[in-house]
């Protein structure tokens, strides 16, 4: 897995940027360039088709991105959104103090006291990795962005650290504009922003960043999935508490089996981590690189019922992309105690503050493990390429005239033009074929439709596969149905038309 060549590929076709890169850019930010956007908002509907609009219950909003202080007041972020940080006496470099330890040890310490943290540093004597200076002790730092909102003094306020909380503070207006009726569900795409102590890894930990949401409201006296027998059977691979002490792999077990060991602590909880495992596989990633972690006590927080992150195998490691938490009333309770408002739901002659499970993905941290393993070294063909699903390529199809000569860039375009508002596709008549057809497989774009002498002749045309590079014959004019059949996987592409020979 080369991560460096990913990167480079990246910025050359215009997936990833740095941010404002000609002023040397600013560490965590990045941008996504012209391909990147198209494949992030793919990715996005897809996210949306498959968790919002596939169900009947669930709701998407868009909130703001920044709040007024007493909101982070309520949730606890002031307080409690912290990380521990721990300097370098010498290069003056800050480092965050638990990430550090485990690069050092080994050992796994989040969620360990600031105390604690520093007596670990000092009896492994861990240096600065930069410049092998002494490290101070470690403190406590607040990820919170401020700023302040209106002329000269203004009102306090901060970039959201995550979507939820506009689910939350929206909560009552939600449930009065759509008459919504326990159990249901809120979900929300967009961007949150954290003052990451070492942001890193390419796009994995940046300050600001893209999530993608649902915050599942139900009544905890009536905690069960409705179809749960459709379920459970079906599998997860769970790195249990009790594993995480001794080999650290995962285990596998039925939804069942899950609920009944009580690993997992609720129905729902289990039907969104088996729907986001599906998700992932659709979106071209490999089982044998998904798993999820039962997250051990010291991380998990107080008012959780039990978190299990969805963890993908990148190139340095396991690392978590969907956190999934069982979050019980603790919002709402506790924007009803701060805001003064009634936030309970009235269901059976009862008042009742819903239970909440909550699915958040990380959308740059799934656009990296996309990368990463839809990309094919290909030796034999003589370039790299990446193995993308129709669904989040950002282009399905390339037209091409064989040469620019004699009619064919005519007729080529024509072709284009009817095909532009079908699926997504694009046009390039530079250099030789062979060259057009690496530029096309390098960016992920599933087939290559050539336009030839005996186009003009008879209307057909040649379509490649990006992924056999093997070739059919078919008339131009039924090419909007085959493309919309192969990218469906509703025929062979072998079938779908006259095969060549290579
Ligand atoms: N509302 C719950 C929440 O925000 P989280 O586990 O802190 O939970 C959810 O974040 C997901 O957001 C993570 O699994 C990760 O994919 C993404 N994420 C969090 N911090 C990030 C960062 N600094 N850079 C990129 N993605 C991040």
């Amino acid at each position: 897995m080369n991560i460096e060549k990913i990167i480079d590929i990246a910025k050359k076709r215009g997936f990833i940027f740095q941010s404002a890169e000609i002023y040397g850019g600013l560490s965590g930010f990045f941008d996504y360039g012209p391909l990147g956007t198209i494949m992030k908002n793919k990715i996005e509907n897809f996210w949306r088709e498959f968790f919002v609009k596939s169900e009947n219950n669930i709701f998407e909003i868009s909130s703001r991105t920044i709040a007024p202080e007493p909101v982070w007041q309520a949730s606890g972020h002031l307080k409690d959104f912290v990380d521990p940080i721990t300097q370098c006496r010498s290069c003056k470099s800050m480092f965050r103090a638990d990430n550090l330890i485990e690069e050092a040890t080994g050992k796994f310490v989040e969620g360990t006291k600031a105390d604690e943290l520093t007596k670990i540093i000092k009896e492994n004597r861990i240096k600065c990795p930069k410049c092998k200076g002494t490290l101070s002790d470690v403190r406590i730092f607040n990820l919170m962005l401020k700023t302040n909102v209106g002329p000269v003094e203004g009102t306090n306020a901060y970039l959201r650290p995550e979507t939820a909380q506009g689910i939350f503070t929206n909560f009552k207006n939600i449930l009065n504009s759509t008459r919504a009726k326990l159990p249901f569900g809120v979900a929300q795409i967009g961007i949150s922003y954290r003052n990451e102590i070492s942001p890193r890894q390419w796009i994995m930990r940046l300050r600001e960043f893209n999530q993608m949401e649902i915050e599942f409201f139900f009544n905890p006296k009536k905690p069960e999935y409705p179809n749960f027998s459709e379920i459970a059977k079906k599998k997860l691979k769970i790195v249990t508490r009790e594993e995480q002490k001794k080999s650290g792999k995962a285990v596998e077990m039925t939804a069942e089996d899950a609920i009944e060991k009580q690993i997992i602590p609720n129905q729902w909880m289990v039907y969104f981590m088996l729907k986001e495992l599906d998700w992932y596989q659709q979106l071209g990633l490999p089982v044998e690189v998904l798993r999820h972690r039962h997250m051990l006590p010291e991380e998990t927080p107080h008012y959780s019922k039990g978190n299990f992150d969805m963890e993908i195998k990148f190139d340095f490691g396991w690392k978590e992309v969907v956190g999934n938490a069982y979050r019980t009333d603790f919002d709402l309770q506790t924007h009803m105690k701060h805001s003064g408002k009634d936030l309970a739901v009235a269901e059976d002659g009862e008042k009742i503050v819903p239970h909440v499970i909550e699915p958040s993905f990380g959308l740059d941290r799934t656009f990296y493990g996309i990368l990463l393993h839809c990309f094919v070294e290909d030796k034999k063909r003589g370039w790299d390429w990446f193995k993308f699903p129709a669904k989040i390529a950002p282009y399905i199809a390339a037209v091409y005239p064989l040469v620019s000569k004699d009619g064919l860039p005519e007729k080529a375009k024509e072709i284009f033009n009817s095909l532009k508002g079908c699926f997504g596709v694009f046009y390039d008549e530079a250099g030789s074929i062979g060259k057009r057809y690496a530029r096309a497989d390098e960016i992920g774009t599933n087939y290559c439709i050539t336009i030839d002498y005996q186009t003009l002749k008879d209307n057909t045309v040649t379509v490649r596969d990006r992924d056999s590079t093997k070739q059919i014959r078919v008339e131009f004019k039924k090419l909007p149905e085959i493309i919309w059949k192969l990218t469906n996987k509703e025929i062979e592409f072998e079938k779908a038309g006259k095969l060549l020979k290579d």
